[in-house]
């Protein structure tokens, strides 16, 4: 009985945070347990915003992976490959790119938004155009039913199943379509907060990472902003206005959350007291992936990398046999054998 496929990728951004944890790897340490998964960490793309300087691109991949491993993903359940190590990440993008209008990519949300917003790169390249290209490739080579994915990244599926459709009427294998068009699986993300309130997020510098240790917790804690109703201990506060209050929604049983929202709005616990129990939650969900993180040696990891994208080759060049077949360009393929 063959298991729906399920692909999505990651950045090699360095450490994750409980951020990516909670907006991804826990639905898909789940997915793992329903789907034939495909799960991989996107060196490739780290170059279409870091070609200039490529040094921490493998590092932070080694860093991402082991996050993957400490998360639950498990290489006996799951695929976990890196891109840069399947040939076929750079081979389907120069076929996709031949049939992608350049009108399609231009229009693409994030296009202008990053080259405004990150101006201390250079992104007026062929290749940061052609990211969205790369990114239809990574998913169409394995033919998945379901891309689970952030609504940031949903354009991006979208834009993937038009690239589909668009080879699928030029090219048949057959008689049949070889690219069917995937379904996004929009991953539940809770909202949550970085200790300044805003969204978690690497770039405003407010995460707490997977790997910080309790004390660290603790601290970044002690200095999360609160309800700013709640000046003084006596004054009443509200946790629906107060990140603290946020991350009890997401991390805590539901009887300390009572215990929140009752002392909150009567003034009867204190900030620090609240804070100290939010800490205890995510101490508790930190505790297993970080005695799992520790378990992996770096060889271990590489090991599990190169095996994974050995089966991910594999299943891509099923992929690229029926698009060489669709496309005619068999015998260019065959000839060089
Ligand atoms: N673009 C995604 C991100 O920035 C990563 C990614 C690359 C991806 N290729 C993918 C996600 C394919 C899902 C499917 O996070
Ligand atoms: Fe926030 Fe808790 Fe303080 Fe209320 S008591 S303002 S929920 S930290």
């Amino acid at each position: 009985m063959s298991r729906p496929r399920v692909l999505s990728g990651m950045r090699p951004t360095g450490k994750l945070h409980l951020g990516n944890y909670m907006g991804a790897l826990a639905n898909w340490v789940k997915l793992q347990e329903q789907y034939e998964c495909y799960f991989f960490i996107a060196d490739l793309h780290a170059l279409t915003t870091d070609y200039a300087d490529t040094s921490q691109i493998a590092p932070n991949s080694l860093e991402v992976a082991l996050d993957f491993l400490a998360a639950g993903l498990d290489p006996n359940r799951c695929t976990i490959f890196l891109q840069s190590l399947v040939k076929q990440h750079y081979e389907l993008p120069l076929l996709l790119g031949m049939i992608t209008p350049q009108g399609w990519l231009e229009r693409v949300p994030s296009y202008k938004e990053m080259q405004e917003n990150l101006t201390t790169k250079d992104l007026t390249t062929y290749g940061f155009l052609g990211y969205p290209v790369l990114m239809a490739s990574d998913i169409l080579l394995y033919q998945p039913k379901f891309v689970p994915v952030g609504q940031d990244q949903q354009a991006h599926v979208e834009l993937t199943r038009e690239i589909a459709r668009r080879f699928n009427q030029f090219y048949k294998a057959e008689g049949r379509e070889v690219l069917p068009e995937p379904q996004v699986l929009l991953t539940p993300s809770p909202k949550l907060p970085g200790t300044d309130g805003r969204k978690m997020s690497k770039s405003y510098g407010n995460t707490i990472q997977m790997t910080d240790p309790e004390p660290v917790v603790r601290q970044k804690l002690k200095t999360m902003v609160t309800d700013p109703a709640r000046v003084r201990r006596t004054d009443a506060g509200d946790p629906d206005k107060c990140p603290v209050g946020d991350l009890h929604k997401v991390f805590s049983t539901p009887e300390t959350l009572a215990k929140v929202y009752d002392g909150c709005r009567s003034a009867g616990i204190g900030c620090i007291e609240c804070k100290s129990w939010a800490a205890d939650a995510l101490i508790q969900i930190l505790k297993p992936i970080q005695e799992r993180r520790a378990s992996f040696t770096e060889a271990k990891v590489l090991d599990i990398l190169h095996d994974g994208s050995n089966r991910a080759f594999a299943r891509a060049a099923q992929t690229m046999e029926q698009v060489y077949d669709a496309m005619q360009l068999k015998l260019t393929n065959g000839a060089v054998e």
